[in-house]
């Protein structure tokens, strides 16, 4: 047998796959055999990947929905459920930052940073793994940062958010792990996407990083879609609770 045991056919639900990893992410599994559904609020974007998925010969469907809503979440969950059947995959990857040194930023900063790279993956946690507690199966693969590992200058909050990640998925992974559920996180070091455009927009700070980073450049989109792929398949299934950074060894951790 080749390829990812068991992936063929596992629906997936993935956030914030308009643009960058979760795109790179959304278009790989549609070419697993995954069925894939967009959560994003650009709705533009995530019908333009879902479109990508089904020219290649895949199924995908786009729901334009902003993961700080519940209600919105749960109505997608529902839609892409009925649609297409049971998920068992969800793959948090929505994310936004707000480059600025804490001591320059006020509450209701905070709250937005919070509420879609914290609130938003409980959000569509919540939604998906009560039905995969009741199936008895299913696999969460949430994407941190390795901001919330060792910290970033200018990234503070966010970097609360992504740590606050890693430890919510190994509770909830110790609490639904008889029920056959694992919950893992990738956690990518600085990538060349639009997110990090925003936060270094002369270009000087990928110039440094490049120097830093043992393999001398940036993260590519595509290079997280691939261990997204394996934790989602049968050959994961003793794998839970883990991070694993993905970083070019710019960070290394034991
Ligand atoms: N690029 C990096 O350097 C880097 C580094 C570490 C971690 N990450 C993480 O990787 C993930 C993907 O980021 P990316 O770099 O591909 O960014 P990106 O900006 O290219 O894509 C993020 C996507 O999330 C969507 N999104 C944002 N807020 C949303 C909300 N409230 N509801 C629904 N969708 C929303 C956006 O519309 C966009 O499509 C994020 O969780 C990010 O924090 C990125």
């Amino acid at each position: 047998m080749t390829g990812f045991r068991g992936l063929a056919g596992r629906n997936a639900l993935i956030t914030g796959a308009a643009s960058g990893i979760g795109r790179a992410t959304a278009l790989r599994l549609g070419a697993e055999g995954v069925p894939v559904g967009i959560l994003d609020r650009d709705g533009a974007g995530a019908e333009d990947t879902a479109v990508r998925i089904r020219a290649a010969g895949g199924v995908a469907l786009a729901y334009a929905v902003d993961i700080t809503e519940l209600s919105a979440v749960e109505k997608a969950v529902d839609a892409f459920e009925r649609e297409v059947g049971p998920i068992g995959a969800l793959v948090n990857n929505a994310g936004w930052d707000l480059a600025a040194n804490f001591l320059d930023t006020q509450p209701e900063d905070w709250r937005k940073v919070i509420d879609i790279n914290l609130v938003g993956p409980l959000n569509v946690t919540k939604a998906v793994l009560s039905r995969m507690v009741e199936r008895g199966e299913g696999r969460v693969v949430s994407i941190a940062s390795d901001a919330g590992r060792v910290g970033s200058s200018g990234e503070s909050v966010y970097a609360a958010c992504k740590g606050g990640i890693v430890a919510f998925s190994k509770s909830v992974a110790r609490e639904v792990a008889r029920q056959g559920i694992t919950l893992n996180v990738v956690s990518p070091g600085p990538s060349d996407t639009p997110l990090f455009a925003n936060f270094d927009p002369s270009g000087k700070l990928a110039k440094a990083l490049e120097r830093a980073i043992p393999m001398r450049r940036l993260g590519q989109a595509e290079d997280y879609p691939g261990l997204v792929a394996f934790l989602l398949c049968d050959d994961a299934a003793f794998i839970t609770g883990q991070t694993i950074s993905v970083s070019g060894g710019l960070t290394m951790h034991g």
